[in-house]
């Protein structure tokens, strides 16, 4: 896969535009004002994420892919565009600056360091005298040698200078140890020494299995904390990691469900026992990083909650908020004021309570059926949070009904589909035995003031698109949720477009006359969406100018990033002798013909779907009139194209032998 192509299913453009402007999701585009013309009024930026391109619909009539964006929006060449969406990416380019250079040393530095340190321990674990104990433990444990081996569990020997001296010999220097987290300073500041200490190390790894943090478990009785981590470094981030998600993550997109638990050890014992599909938040609060990344996975998201936290009432109720920050999608609703569009989860966040007093190692040491019953019966959160407050309250009393509708009604208010909140508030009434009528002026009261809820709560439930997405989560070859672009008619047009002026250079002009003795605009670099076919254009257009135009010179031009793409494209160059370029440019106005005209349908078909979820009649009535436009090009267009094969085809009766000069790209 090209590093266009990488980008591209690593990033979701609406992430990109959502960076700088406000959208808001309008059926399956999102909508906003354009950042590139001032004084509009009505919203005509649409992006379009089942295509991954945006458009203007109004004063700038551009539109393109996530580079042209990024492009237009820096004033960036395509190279730097380039450049700093493969940073976000994460993709490498062949070719890094100074800086990055440097960056990724330093981040491949200490990425080695980890792996080299998980190594250091885990030798210790399995062959040192000093691990015997710590061996012992893990088998009373019943962790078996392969879980050990899978986990590469460790010890960190009980001494002060161990680790440090180990990988100083080693040609580590104290920085790098600290960098890593391996050692502590002493408060003079001096180099220090070892973090962990007569402790069972559970090496943390990123998406890729890379190991980049440690969880240390205490082994003497009197140790504190019970688990040592490493600190926050420029590789860990424990609130942007889930343990075990390495492991777990094919099992988690084949079920379309995760498991989710609190302790490193309750991770490693579900593995044993066959519970592919269980990670561990890392020692705090689910972060709502965490669950982005997971909902990015999973349908179904399950809580495996020990008995006290799931029956804390705040706890309970801010996943019951958190379940808000979950991908959406809307459907139209028929309400007082017309049709107004919902947005409805498309999953659920469950919870499954322990029994008292037990965690998951000791439920699944009972058995993985036994498990998989308590995941099987987990409750969407809200509906436990609302068993929770209702057994605590006594609905035979006056008081208790109170207490009940107290603490329900402020978290139905922050419900934003307003069908599940008022269904919601419909079944408290029948189950407290209060009039619905009651309830519902309850619910639009101000009386009770919804409790604070967290900034980034309401910021995410109040429709903005969340944060980008992490480029771990997506690996090479894999992509997002949203089909690309690379499959669409008009990329695929755009590419033979490409080629066939690579297939005879001279074509271009020839096609760019004809269409222009019609009254159409020649091939210009505003046909092209996608950002690399946009470049490489760009390059064509002077090359084509040359006198004698070689690949080889092209191929200079156009750069080592986009070789890749280019050689595709120019598969036919040495079909030679070239096809004639009179050929060649009646195939080249044809396909520019189409590709114009593929791309004013798109163009129509969203301006009619933006008219429908628009309430606003000025906005209205703006839509219209460009509906109008592009049916009046349109027409141009469709009669272009009959007067060009009408053309064509009194040429093909004089000569018989006309063939197409490529197939379909
Ligand atoms: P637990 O105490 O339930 O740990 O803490 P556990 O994984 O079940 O370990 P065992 O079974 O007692 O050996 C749950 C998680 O909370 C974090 C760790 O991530 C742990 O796995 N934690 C706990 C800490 O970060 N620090 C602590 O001191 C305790
Ligand atoms: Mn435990």
């Amino acid at each position: 896969m090209s590093a266009t192509d990488e980008i591209k299913a690593r990033l979701d453009i609406v992430d990109v535009v959502a960076e700088t402007v406000t959208l808001k999701k309008t059926g399956r585009n999102y909508i906003g004002f354009c950042p590139f013309h001032s004084n509009t009024k009505t919203p005509a930026f649409v992006v379009f994420p089942e295509t991954q391109t945006w458009r203007c619909f109004g004063a700038c009539a551009d539109g393109g892919d996530l580079f042209s964006f990024v492009m237009k929006r820096e004033g960036y060449d395509f190279k730097e565009a380039l450049r700093l969406l493969a940073q976000k990416a994460g993709v490498q380019l062949e070719e890094p600056t100074p800086e990055t250079a440097q960056q990724d040393e330093q981040r491949h530095k200490l990425l080695e360091l980890q792996a080299a340190a998980a190594t250091y321990f885990h030798n210790l674990l399995t062959t040192s005298p000093a691990g015997a104990e710590t061996r012992a433990y893990l088998a009373e444990r019943e962790l078996t040698p392969e879980t050990i081996a899978t986990f590469q569990l460790g010890y960190a020997l009980d001494e002060w200078e161990a680790l440090k001296n180990h990988f100083l010999e080693r040609g580590y220097s104290p920085d790098d140890l600290l960098a890593a987290g391996l050692i502590v300073e002493r408060d003079d500041g001096s180099p220090g020494y070892d973090r962990f200490r007569h402790r069972l190390i559970i090496p943390i790894r990123d998406l890729r299995g890379r190991v980049i943090g440690f969880g240390a478990r205490a082994l003497a009785e009197d140790q504190v904390p019970k688990y040592l981590n490493s600190p926050q470094t420029a590789l860990f981030d424990k609130s942007a990691t889930l343990y075990g998600l390495d492991l777990a993550r094919k099992s988690i997109r084949e079920s379309g469900q995760v498991v989710i638990v609190e302790g490193y050890m309750d991770v490693i014992q579900a593995h044993q026992r066959g519970g592919a599909n269980v990670v561990a938040q890392m020692g705090t609060a689910l972060t709502e990083l965490q669950l982005q990344r997971i909902a990015k996975l999973a349908n179904k998201i399950v809580l495996a909650l020990d008995s006290d936290t799931a029956g804390n009432a705040a706890t309970i109720r801010s996943l019951s908020l958190a379940r808000q920050l979950l991908p959406k999608t809307t459907r139209a609703m028929p309400t007082s004021r017309g049709i107004e569009l919902e947005a409805h989860l498309i999953q659920e966040i469950y919870i499954a309570p322990l029994p008292e007093g037990k965690d998951p190692d000791d439920v699944l040491k009972e058995g993985l059926d036994v498990w998989q019953q308590l995941i099987d019966h987990a409750k969407p959160t809200l509906d436990f949070y609302e068993d929770l407050i209702l057994s605590q309250a006594d609905l035979a009393t006056p008081q208790g009904k109170s207490f009940a509708v107290r603490e329900l009604i402020p978290i139905y208010r922050e419900i934003k589909d307003s069908i599940e909140r008022e269904a919601r508030v419909q079944r408290l009434a029948r189950k407290i035995g209060l009039d619905e009528r009651t309830l519902m002026a309850e619910l639009k009261s101000k009386e009770y003031q919804p409790r604070p809820v967290r900034q980034k709560h309401r910021a995410a439930v109040s429709g903005s698109p969340p944060p980008p997405p992490e480029p771990d989560l997506l690996l090479p070859g894999e992509s997002s949720s949203s089909p690309k672009a690379a499959a669409r008619p008009d990329a695929t047009l755009e590419r033979h477009c490409l080629a066939l002026i690579i297939t005879n250079p001279a074509a271009l002009a020839v096609a760019n006359d004809r269409l222009e003795k019609e009254g159409v605009p020649g091939l210009n670099i505003n046909d092209f969406k996608q950002g690399d076919n946009r470049e490489i254009f760009r390059w064509l257009n002077i090359w084509t100018a040359a006198e004698t135009p070689k690949l080889e010179n092209l191929m200079e031009m156009v750069g080592e990033l986009l070789n890749g793409q280019l050689a595709g494209l120019a598969s036919q160059w040495h079909r030679r002798p070239a096809p004639p370029a009179e050929d060649v440019s009646r195939d080249l106005s044809g396909a520019i013909l189409r590709l114009r005209l593929q791309s004013i349908a798109d163009q129509i078909n969203e301006l009619t779907s933006l008219q429908h979820n628009t309430f606003d009649s000025q906005d209205n009535r703006y839509y219209t009139e460009r509906v109008e436009q592009y049916r009046q090009e349109r027409k141009k267009l469709e009669y272009t194209q009959d007067a060009l094969s009408l053309i064509g085809r009194r040429r093909q009766e004089a000569n018989q032998f006309s063939e197409p000069i490529l197939g379909k790209t």
